[in-house]
């Protein structure tokens, strides 16, 4: 049945404290209210609304282009008010509206679906929680077990806030009557708002049913309002990753130390040691090991590959059995054959490395090309970068690269050949054999150290 949604994303975020509308701030690398787009995108929504407000230009700029519309509500007179704004923008064609919360980002998928199935465009769904301390919240009143109506903490009396079971915010109501309810709203409270929530009891003295469902974890309706909760929410959420990944066999150190910022594929008996970051789109292989406070971005590693710590990789690949680290960078279309080795401090950009190919210390390829079982000197570099435009080195197989050389692109160093230590390469090296470009050493006989004049007076 179709659906439309509604994200309620105007409010201020007073607490926050940040020149940034709350709901751009960040939870593993995705904005709070791309994670409520991501949650609602299951339902495939005839429509998707949000309403701003506060830093509108921001949210609405940061979400042009993705489907979204936009309703703003100027100024913000509740959480009424809010969704009386969007009535001209509601499709009565999509019987049921959900309405969810910018900055209650953890909500599942499921639970959004099954929120609005309870709906069905005919009945008054509220998402309800039992908490411990209920302070703040809307209590559900009930009498005889039935729904009655939603009662704000400010108005509530003092048996009402004796009242565990919460509103959380979210709701599915059937769209015509959402939008007579909320036009009929009225705001003597003591808050002085337009309350969506006394919609409740006006679908009660319509008959209309209203139905609860509760969320099947705390954390799906938690909402950010202050650094401290979003870094809570954030170590919640990892928590859900942690998990997600252990029960598919992966080895985490410790799953509180651990941050997935993206999607992370992961094969057979992969181990990942403490304080390692994945962003993006991050795939490993069976086997792999990443050791300690490394650094994956966009990367594909294959299997059996060993990243050891202290090791920052982005849009690269790397070969099954390769070993990279500690302290490498693999920067952008770094690809690496199986079994290649780089080492401590080594820099490879968009590089292509070969079977074999090795680069164990202080060294920077970058646009360049390895062949098979090459070796790469310590302190070796590619000056790939004329002041103005780049060029390719080309390094055949079975090469030698002395330490401390560099290779001035374009040029190319034939298979077999090896390059003296210390050589400045600006001219194609032939293949299998010796070449050296270093100024000649020279013995001076009988040279004398300078020595300290002796002291006047
Ligand atoms: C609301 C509910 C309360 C519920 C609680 C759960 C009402 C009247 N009360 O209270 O029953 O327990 O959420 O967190 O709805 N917003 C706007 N425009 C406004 C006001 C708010 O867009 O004029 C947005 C906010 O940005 C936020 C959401 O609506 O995303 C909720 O607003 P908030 O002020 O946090 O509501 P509460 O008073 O906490
Ligand atoms: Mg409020």
């Amino acid at each position: 049945m179709a659906v439309n949604v509604v994200i309620m994303a105007a409010g201020k975020g007073t607490r926050m404290k940040s020149a940034h509308p709350k709901v751009l701030h960040k939870l593993a690398g995705r904005s709070l209210l791309q994670h409520v787009l991501d949650a609602a995108a299951g339902l495939h929504a005839a429509r998707t609304i949000v309403i701003t407000g506060h830093g509108a230009d921001a949210v609405e700029q940061a979400f042009a282009g993705r489907g979204v519309g936009f309703v703003r509500q100027m100024p913000q007179l509740g959480t009424g008010h809010a969704i009386q704004q969007v009535v001209p923008a509601l499709d009565d064609a999509n019987p049921t509206t959900l309405i969810l919360n910018g900055d209650v980002p953890l909500i599942r998928p499921e639970t959004a679906q099954a929120l609005a199935a309870a709906c069905a465009g005919e009945r008054l769904a509220l998402l309800t929680v039992e908490l411990l301390d209920a302070t703040g919240y809307g209590r559900i009143v009930r009498r005889a077990g039935a729904v009655t109506g939603i009662v704000e903490h400010k108005d509530a009396s003092a048996e009402q806030r004796e009242i565990r079971e919460v509103y959380t915010g979210i709701m599915a109501a059937p769209t015509a009557a959402l939008k007579r309810w909320v036009m009929a709203l009225e705001n003597d409270n003591a808050q002085r708002e337009y309350y969506l929530t006394d919609i409740v009891a006006m679908a009660v003295a319509e008959g209309v049913p209203v139905v609860t469902s509760t969320a099947a974890d705390e954390a799906e309706v938690l909402g950010v309002n202050s650094p401290l909760q979003l870094a809570d929410l954030e170590r919640r959420y990892q928590r859900r990753c942690a998990e997600t990944l252990m029960d598919a066999g992966v080895r985490l150190a410790d799953p509180a130390r651990f941050d997935q910022r993206g999607t992370l594929e992961c094969g057979q008996d992969v181990e990942i040691d403490v304080n390692c970051v994945f962003e993006g789109l991050v795939k490993l292989g069976d086997g792999v090991r990443i050791g300690a406070n490394c650094v994956i971005r966009d990367a594909r590693i294959a299997a059996g590959a060993v990243i050891h710590p202290f090791t920052h990789v982005e849009g690269a690949e790397v070969g099954a059995g390769a070993l990279v680290g500690p302290f490498a960078r693999l920067r952008p279309g770094a690809v690496l054959g199986t079994e290649v080795h780089i080492g401590n401090f080594v820099e490879v950009k968009n590089s292509t490395l070969a079977a074999g190919a090795k680069a164990n210390h202080l060294a920077y390829l970058g646009d360049t090309s390895v062949g098979e079982r090459s070796n790469y000197g310590a302190g070796s570099i590619t000056a790939n970068y004329d002041g103005a435009n780049k060029h390719r080195t080309v390094i055949g197989a079975d090469v030698h690269v002395g330490s401390n050389c560099v290779l001035i692109a374009p040029v190319t160093i034939g298979n077999g050949a090896t390059i003296g230590g210390g050589s400045t390469i600006a001219k194609d090296a032939p293949a299998g054999q010796l070449t050296v470009a270093r100024a000649k050493q020279v013995t001076i006989a009988g040279w004398q150290r300078p020595k300290k004049a002796p002291k006047a007076g």
